[in-house]
């Protein structure tokens, strides 16, 4: 017997079923009204018989409006042996043991390095207009700095080339998480010099590119790899810093992003661009009022002072600097003239969001509002349901950074996918969590929020950091023991979506 099953619990299952019946039974008489209602002969109307292209016409995003998918080199591309690419942070994490689900590691990922003429195959089938990647540092750099890796670009030149032939326009983005070892090994996000590093692989690759990539992103997600990685120690490199020594991570990692955007800036092509893809906390107004909104504002700025607010503001707030105290980091002037290098373009990663209220009795203006047990996620624990964020997010990040161009450059979900027998995935859950956020994102492009694009995570099931390959992020199903692609229903979705360049 389920020992769970209390006699309170067993009377409120009776109630709550002798509720749903008579709905059930209400739904009912009313379908036998409405069916006798309709002239005999006369076929009943349904949804189904609407026009698409009449009803969703003024839901549509503006022309040449930018759909795309992301991916991270880490997570598909495999072959990490292969052609002189150096070990990174995350082969040594991922092969320590217990770092990982079920000791999962990149070695084979989606074998992307072999199979990208397949990949923007999938691409070329959905429709999209734009695709972001990320380069592995040490493919180009095996040891992070000194000797190049000629065979490096190789891939990525096959790779760009096959994408423009497809008539698909890349972003690229130099840093999504795996750091040469040999530069962790002298101290990592630890030590200025990595800041420096990173500036010198960002100035080699704008240069030998730039005739074919015109958007670059530094970094992606500052937040996730100086906390995951230097705090929690959950992701690569896997250490647990105090706060002081996570503070000037923090410090050295926008460092690092100020640095390589001067260096592009140098040697780039003229107009190419430059900007990051951030992962904000994305304050979101827990009631649409003025109060509620200002206090938002205020968070979005305070909540992510070490992140983007120091990378637009050029300085650290003052709540800032006083919660940290004696553990504050240590700067220069130049060094925040680097840091705050004007940017061409602002990247949002977009998941989830967190609800602030007004609270007028604490020195910032603000309260984050603790989610109760019950606010729903998606598969992963992490990823809780907050369509809204796609609104407030590029809304409110416009208006206090005065942004002019905006890209979502990561959102999606996880969801328990499964291979039917008759070889489909059903991901209606991913399905609704697309449609309900894009809603969103359409209700800001709507009010004239700079939002030029979307790039969808991600086009494939991948390898997921320490989730390793139990997490399941893609619009398109991979078996990764036989490597075989198969789209998802959320893949038929999506392409709808772009076909209409609106809302479905
Ligand atoms: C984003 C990262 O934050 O979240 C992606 O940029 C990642 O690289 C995605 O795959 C999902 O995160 P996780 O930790 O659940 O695998």
């Amino acid at each position: 017997m389920d020992a769970g099953l209390t006699p309170e619990r067993t009377e409120g299952m009776t109630k709550r079923m002798a509720g749903r019946i008579s709905r059930r039974k209400f739904g009912q008489l009313l379908g036998a009204a409405a069916g006798a209602a309709a002239l005999p002969g006369m076929p009943k109307a349904t949804i189904a018989q609407a026009e698409p292209e009449i009803t969703n016409a003024p839901r549509r995003f503006p022309e040449g409006f930018l759909w795309g998918s992301a991916t991270a080199s880490y997570q598909v591309e495999g072959a990490v042996h292969e052609d002189g690419r150096g070990p990174s942070i995350w082969d040594t994490f991922s092969h320590t043991p217990g770092k990982t689900h079920d000791g999962d590691t990149g070695d084979v990922a989606d074998d992307h390095y072999h199979r990208y003429k397949e990949d923007i195959g999938l691409m070329s089938d959905l429709g999209l207009t734009t695709y972001r990647f990320s380069i592995a540092w040490s493919r180009i750099f095996p040891q992070g700095v000194g000797a190049r890796n000629p065979k490096g670009f190789d891939f990525y030149d096959r790779m760009l080339d096959t994408l423009l032939e497809a008539k698909i326009t890349p972003y690229c983005t130099l840093y999504h998480w795996d750091l040469p070892q040999a530069l962790e090994d002298k101290g990592g996000w630890q030590s200025r010099d990595t800041a420096k590093a990173f500036a010198d692989y960002a100035g080699v690759v704008a240069e030998h590119l730039s005739d074919r990539v015109k958007y670059f992103m530094t970094v992606n997600e500052l937040r996730s790899y100086v906390n995951a990685g230097y705090e929690s120690g959950i992701h690569a490199p896997g250490l647990k810093l105090d706060r002081k020594g996570v503070a000037q991570v923090a410090h050295y990692a926008v460092l690092g992003h100020g640095l390589a955007v001067e260096a592009i800036r140098a040697h780039a092509k003229p107009g190419t661009k430059v900007g990051f893809a951030d992962n904000p906390q994305a304050a979101t107004p827990v009631i649409e009022t003025p109060e509620h909104i200002a206090a938002a504002e205020r968070a979005m700025r305070e909540e992510n002072a070490m992140y983007g607010n120091v990378i637009f503001e050029g300085r650290y707030t003052d709540a800032y600097l006083k919660k940290l105290g004696p553990d504050a980091p240590h700067f220069t002037p130049e060094e925040m003239k680097a840091i705050g290098s004007p940017l061409d373009f602002l990247g949002l990663n977009v998941y989830t969001g967190d609800f602030v209220r007004a609270d007028e009795s604490s020195p910032v203006g603000y309260a984050m509002v603790k989610r109760p047990a019950s606010s729903p996620h998606m598969y992963s624990d992490w990823l809780y349901v907050a369509p809204e964020s796609l609104y407030w997010a590029p809304k409110i990040t416009a208006n206090i950074w005065k942004l002019k161009e905006i890209y979502i450059t990561e959102n999606g979900c996880s969801s328990a996918d499964v291979l039917t027998p008759d070889g489909h995935v059903y991901d209606s859950d991913r399905i609704m969590y697309l449609r309900n956020y894009m809603t969103q994102l359409h209700r800001a492009v709507s009010e004239g929020v700079p939002v030029k694009g979307y790039f969808l995570w991600s086009l494939l099931d991948n390898f997921e950091w320490a989730d390793g390959y139990l997490k399941r992020f893609g619009i398109t199903y991979v078996d990764f023991k036989t490597q075989k692609r198969t789209p998802k229903l959320s893949s038929s979705y999506y392409k709808e979506v772009i076909r209409r360049n609106g809302l479905v």
